[in-house]
């Protein structure tokens, strides 16, 4: 069957959620981060509001171990910012609008820039737990649903989506520097989970060209290129997957820890970072 989609369905909800935000705080935010599992920074901002998404107007519920779910609204060095402690998946069962949501309700709030963290496996053999990895590319490994392909579409028809621009990666890379963090940089295979990958995936990706792996981010970096914001995506290896033994044992709570130990480094880059961007 046939569904006709268009633009206001997406649109009109993240805009009424938008103009209720900012009747409810005063904040308009000029820049989103969006934090992946486990990783808790950015506790230290000015004139903060926290908000639970379930606070927020048309906001799909989250239920994900390890994500907060929950909106801070902020200042940083005087700039207005949004953290999104934790996010919405495919394997959760979400829809992709749902899955993009806040990507929306930002645009909407016209935020400029996005920068999009997760947790994530290590598939080359350079990667180390703790390391961070500047995302130069991704592989979309995820069935794309009919609503995501019809609004891609409807947003600006078939066009290529420079997600990772050089010059934003160039920004990424001068604030690492400034904050003396080491980072690393690779490819980033998206993939539906929620389970983890076998060791002959693994090994299909890695020969694919892919460095991490995770279950998240490429939608909402997609929609967020497709909304004309400027994309900045960091993954935390929270686990090896080159190592098979290593790989039988990695569970949710070790992601979560890991993540959480390197997350002062990542919020070293982020501060070098959010100075930076114009
Ligand atoms: N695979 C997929 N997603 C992940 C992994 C992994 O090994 N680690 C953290 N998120």
């Amino acid at each position: 069957m046939h569904t006709a989609y268009s633009l206001e369905t997406i649109f009109e909800p993240a805009r009424k959620a938008a103009e209720s935000l900012i009747a409810q705080t005063g904040i308009r935010p000029e820049c989103a981060i969006v934090l992946g599992s486990g990783i808790e920074i950015f506790e230290d901002l000015e004139d903060t509001q926290v908000l639970p998404f379930s606070a927020i107007e048309g906001f799909p519920a989250a239920s994900v171990k390890g994500h907060k779910g929950e909106l801070t609204l902020g200042k940083h060095q005087g700039k207005p910012i949004a953290i999104f402690r934790g996010r919405l998946h495919r394997y959760e069962g979400h829809p992709w609008r749902n899955v993009v949501f806040p990507i929306t309700l930002m645009h909407a709030l016209g935020v400029k820039h996005v920068v999009m963290t997760n947790s994530a496996g290590g598939i080359h053999h350079y990667l180390t737990p703790g390391d961070l990895v500047l995302i130069r590319d991704h592989i979309y490994f995820q069935p794309t649903s009919e609503e995501e392909r019809a609004f891609l579409y409807l947003q600006g028809g078939p066009r290529q989506l420079f997600n990772y621009k050089p010059e934003t990666l160039a920004m990424a890379i001068d604030a690492a520097l400034e904050a003396g963090v080491a980072i690393k940089h690779g490819t980033y295979a998206g993939l539906i989970g929620p389970t983890y990958e076998t060791p002959a995936e693994l090994k299909l990706f890695g020969k694919a060209g892919a460095d991490v792996v995770g279950m998240s981010t490429v939608p909402e970096a997609m929609w967020a290129q497709a909304l004309n914001m400027n994309v900045v995506c960091i993954s935390c290896v929270t686990n090896v997957t080159h190592n098979i033994a290593a790989l039988a044992q990695t569970s949710h709570e070790e992601v979560v820890e890991v993540a959480q130990r390197s997350s002062q480094n990542l919020e070293n880059l982020l501060k070098a970072l959010l100075k930076r961007l114009p």
